[in-house]
């Protein structure tokens, strides 16, 4: 194993400690001056050391990753004569190993997630709804839970939510006020995410996050490229994904400490959309899902045109950084490069703040922490060539790609199974039929026969049966250790049956408290 080799500067080697590299990072810089260069040195380079990469690609000019550059590409003569400047022996163009996913299906896999895993407070983020509309869809939620009604997809979500309006006064008294006021604007929202076609984002078979973590048969790292230019016209559902995926991952890593080298590295493009007018809640969240996943083994790096949008508190988290140049146009920008010269380590040779606007493309400041945990001396570097080809791939050459991925076949048809529409459309249908038989045969009549359908409450009861014959051990200790086991079919009824679970046998032991105790620890961090 060998530590990332990431340009020239200072007449020295610029290197990337891999012991270091779950520290996580930033790599910063004016619009063309290299950043997403400089992103698929370092993806490809964790790829050969066998770490797998998540990396969105924004612009569709990273897919190339997928393969080799080529002696007739516009750039070739750039990146030969840039290698030969920097002493790299040997440059010679290679592929890597790499899986495309698309929240859309269109680029890539589809990647889904349920209403229930991402939870009230990223979906409260992604429709913008304020406090008290997020009460009430948190009470939504709660009822939810209570019935054992799965929330999978946006349907079940509007299905709930409708009979939350239905049943404003009851749900008021038990849970906290809920107006039809409330819960009307939350639908409407739900309305603008599905023409976003979030819709498609909502569902199953939802997405394994241990697909993210898979190496080649030669031990490369899978480079996991989402297409995100289409994403990106929905800014908050790029920003609100990516941060359900971090949240994702801290949850389902064990914890690592600081591994020999990272277990995932994850490029945060458009780094700036995350923290654009987010609430301070979650900002905070935000902060404490980065200083804490990394010891999960996973390095997070943020890549931004202007370092001052990432807040202070996460910037100073990120310890490997690559600054190319900033442009000292208007106020902000001085202010930019003042607080990017304040967070480099001095060097007593260069002037930072001068050497910033100076850079040449493809040059950058680089410090990056060093095996001792301090930071080394800022260099001006000149940053190595990717070995593979910069720029979009053809339809087919994607098509190629995506029929040898690991997963074909496993995400790209959807699976709909009976969850809270199902139920509650049934429930309503029901009522209709005994109020028509009612209307034609009389109170009495009908109240002499037997229960038409089952209640929710049995429905649940089955659901969740089903699933716990199998595992209730299982989804028992997963609820008190805060791991959930994922995406199979039966275990996301398992666990999404938890807490009615949880508080049945909460009950049948005597501890009517269990359920909501089991419940709190499965939340997780983000809901
Ligand atoms: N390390 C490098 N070696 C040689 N050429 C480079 C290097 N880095 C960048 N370049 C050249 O500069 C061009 C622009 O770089 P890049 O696309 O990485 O900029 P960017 O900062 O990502 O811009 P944007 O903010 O617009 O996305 C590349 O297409 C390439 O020709
Ligand atoms: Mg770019």
């Amino acid at each position: 194993m060998s530590d990332i080799f990431l340009g020239l500067g200072g007449g020295e080697k610029q290197i990337l400690v891999l012991s270091r590299a779950n520290r996580h990072g930033m790599i910063a810089g004016a619009t063309g001056t290299g950043k997403t260069v400089t992103l698929q040195g370092i993806a490809e380079s964790f790829s050969a050391e066998g770490v797998p990469v998540f990396v969105a690609d924004v612009k569709g000019d990273l897919a190339g990753i997928a393969m080799p550059g080529s002696p007739t590409h516009k750039a070739h003569e750039k990146l030969v004569a840039r290698a030969a400047e920097i002493g790299l022996e040997g440059f010679a163009y290679s592929d890597n190993p790499a899986v495309f996913w698309d929240l859309y299906g269109e680029q890539g896999h589809p990647i889904r997630t349920t209403i229930s895993e991402m939870g009230p407070l990223l979906l409260a983020r992604l429709m913008g709804l304020n406090d008290t509309q997020e009460g009430v869809l948190n009470i939504a939620f709660r009822f939810a839970d209570e019935q054992g009604l799965l929330l999978l997809d946006l349907a079940d979500l509007q299905s709930v939510l409708a009979y939350t309006a239905e049943n404003a006064a009851e749900l008021s008294a038990r849970f906290g006020n809920v107006t039809k006021a409330s819960v009307g604007t939350i639908q409407r929202q739900l309305l603008q995410l599905e023409s976003q076609g979030a819709a498609q984002f909502f569902g199953e078979p939802a997405l394994e996050i241990d697909d993210f973590l898979c190496c080649d048969d030669q031990g490369r790292g899978y480079i996991n490229v989402l297409a995100a230019d289409k994403l990106m016209q929905s800014p908050k559902l790029y920003a609100t994904f990516l941060l359900w995926l971090l949240s994702e991952l801290f949850e389902t890593l064990p914890e690592v400490g600081d591994p020999e080298k990272p277990r995932l590295v994850f490029f945060f493009d458009e780094a700036h959309l995350l923290f654009d007018d987010v609430p301070e809640a979650l900002e905070e969240k935000i902060e404490q899902v980065v200083r804490l996943i990394r010891s999960k083994g996973v390095g997070v790096y943020f890549v931004t045109q202007n370092p001052i949008d990432i807040p202070e508190k996460v910037a100073g988290q990120l310890g490997n950084r690559v600054q190319h140049a900033l442009r000292a146009f208007t106020p902000r920008d001085q202010k930019a490069i003042r607080a990017a010269a304040d967070t480099f380590r001095i060097n007593p040779d260069l002037d930072v703040a001068t050497a910033i606007t100076e850079l040449k493309v493809g040059e950058a400041l680089v410090s990056t922490l060093l095996e001792d945990g301090s930071p080394s001396i800022t260099q001006r570097t000149l940053i190595k060539p990717p070995r593979s080809r910069l720029g979009p791939l053809s339809p087919k050459e994607r098509a190629i790609i995506q029929s040898v991925s690991p997963h074909d076949g496993k995400y790209d048809t959807r699976v709909e199974r009976e969850s809270a529409m199902e139920v509650l459309a049934q429930k309503a249908a029901d009522a209709a039929a005994v109020a028509q038989e009612v209307e034609t045969r009389g109170r009495e009549e009908v109240a002499k026969q037997p229960r038409k359908t089952t209640s929710v409450w049995a429905k649940a009861g089955q659901a969740a049966a089903g699933a716990a014959a199998a595992s209730a051990g299982a989804v028992i200790a997963g609820a008190l250790t805060g791991k959930k086991s994922r995406a199979k079919p039966v275990a996301t009824a398992a666990s999404a049956a938890a807490g009615t679970m949880a508080t049945e046998i909460g009950k049948a032991f005597g501890f009517p408290g269990l359920g909501r105790f089991a419940r709190n620890l499965l939340g997780g961090l983000m809901r």
